[in-house]
C-alpha cells in the first residue's frame, strides 16, 4: 500500500523562498548530487524538495588531479576543483531529462574566476528552461584581484552579486563562504546587492597531512571540510546570518538527521541542503525526508515552516 502524502495526514512540510515553493525543506547540495539524473536509480527524486546541480562554469572544467577526497574525523575534505561539463552542455545534455521530473525544484549552481565569468555563465543558463533559480558559489578565487575568494572580500562580493542580479532572469541565491570573520556583514552585502535568498555554509578551508609520507593527503594541499564535523559552526553562522537579513536563509553544513534540520530551522533557516551525507549513504536525502515527516508527526507539528527562527532564548 502506498503511504498517504503528508498533507493528507494534516502535516504541511511545504516551504517557500524567493517565490519558489518546495513540498518539503530538503534540498540536495551542489557537488554531492551530480546533475540529479545520476541519482535517479537510487533516490526517489520526487520525494525531495529539490536539488542543486554541480557548480557550472562557462566552459567545461577537468578539475584537480587525485587524490581529491579524504575522510577526516566526522567529516570529509574535498578539492575536486569544480570539475563540470560547462553551462552549454548542461542545457543540452542534462536539462531535457530534468524537465521531465515532476514536482521537484532544480537549482543551478554557478561559479567563475572573474565577474565576467559569472555573467557569461548566467547568460547561457538564462536560455535553459526548467531551472528554478541560480545559486551563486562565491567561494572561488577572484583571479582579477590577487586570488582572494569573492565571498571573503566585501567589495568583490558586492560587485559579483550586483553583476549576477543584473543579468539573471531567475531568483538569485547567494551561497556564502564561511571563511570570513563576520558572516553577518557578508549576508547583508549579498542582500543589499540584490540577492533573493542566501545559502550557507560552503566548505571550510582545511587540510590533512600523511605523517608517514610527510605529504599532503590532497593533491591540491588545501581543501574544503564538510560533514558533521562542521555542523555546530554552520549552525552558529546560519543563526548570525539570519538575524542580519530579511531575505530567506537556506542552511547547510553537516546535516545528517531530521533533528539536524529542525535545529537549522530553529536557528533561522527556511530550507536546508544536505551534502556530504549522500557520500556515506546515497539515499540519505530521501531517508531524512521520511525521518523529518515522522519527527513532525511525533512532535505534533502541523506546519514545518512555523519552526523557522523559533529558537527560544529564555
Ligand atoms: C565533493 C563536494 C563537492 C562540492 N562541490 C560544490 C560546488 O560545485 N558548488 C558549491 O557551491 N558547493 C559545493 N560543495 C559544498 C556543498 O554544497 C556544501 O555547501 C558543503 O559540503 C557543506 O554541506 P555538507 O556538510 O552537508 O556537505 C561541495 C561539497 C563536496 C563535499
Amino acid at each position: 500500500m502506498t503511504p498517504s502524502p503528508p498533507q493528507a495526514r494534516g502535516l504541511d512540510l511545504g516551504v517557500t523562498f524567493a517565490g519558489i515553493q518546495l513540498k518539503n525543506p530538503v534540498i540536495a547540495a551542489s557537488g554531492t548530487f551530480g546533475y540529479g539524473v545520476e541519482f535517479e536509480d537510487v533516490v526517489h527524486l520526487h520525494k525531495l524538495g529539490g536539488f542543486v546541480v554541480k557548480g557550472l562554469s562557462k566552459e567545461p572544467m577537468a578539475g584537480n588531479p587525485p587524490p581529491r577526497l579524504y575522510e577526516t574525523a566526522a567529516g570529509m575534505l574535498n578539492a575536486i576543483g569544480l570539475q563540470n561539463i560547462g553551462a552549454r552542455a548542461f542545457i543540452e545534455e542534462k536539462l531535457p531529462r530534468l524537465r521531465q521530473l515532476k514536482d521537484i525544484v532544480v537549482i543551478a549552481n554557478v561559479f567563475g574566476y572573474t565577474r565576467e565569468d559569472y555573467e557569461s555563465t548566467i547568460q547561457i543558463l538564462n536560455d535553459g528552461e526548467g531551472i528554478a533559480a541560480y545559486e551563486l558559489n562565491v567561494s572561488c578565487p577572484n583571479t582579477g584581484s590577487g586570488g582572494i575568494q569573492f565571498g571573503c572580500d566585501p567589495r568583490a562580493l558586492d560587485e559579483v552579486v550586483a553583476t549576477a542580479r543584473h543579468i539573471s532572469q531567475r531568483p538569485l541565491i547567494v551561497k556564502l563562504s564561511p571563511n570570513v570573520t563576520s558572516i553577518a556583514q557578508m549576508a547583508r552585502i549579498a542582500e543589499e546587492a540584490g540577492a533573493d535568498a542566501i545559502s550557507l555554509v560552503n566548505t571550510f578551508l582545511a587540510m590533512a597531512i600523511d605523517a608517514e609520507a610527510r605529504k599532503p593527503r590532497i593533491s591540491n594541499v588545501t581543501a574544503g571540510l564538510s560533514g558533521p564535523a562542521i555542523k555546530p559552526i554552520a549552525l552558529r553562522m546560519v543563526y548570525d546570518a539570519s538575524k542580519a537579513v530579511k531575505i530567506p536563509v537556506i542552511g547547510m553544513g553537516g546535516i545528517s538527521t531530521a533533528v539536524d534540520i529542525i535545529e537549522f530551522m530553529l536557528a533561522g533557516a527556511t530550507a536546508v541542503q544536505i551534502g556530504t551525507a549522500s557520500y556515506w549513504d546515497p539515499c540519505a536525502t530521501e531517508k531524512i525526508v521520511d525521518e523529518l515527516e515522522a519527527w513532525c508527526v511525533d512532535h505534533k507539528i502541523d506546519r514545518i515552516s512555523g519552526l523557522t527562527g523559533g529558537m527560544l532564548l529564555d
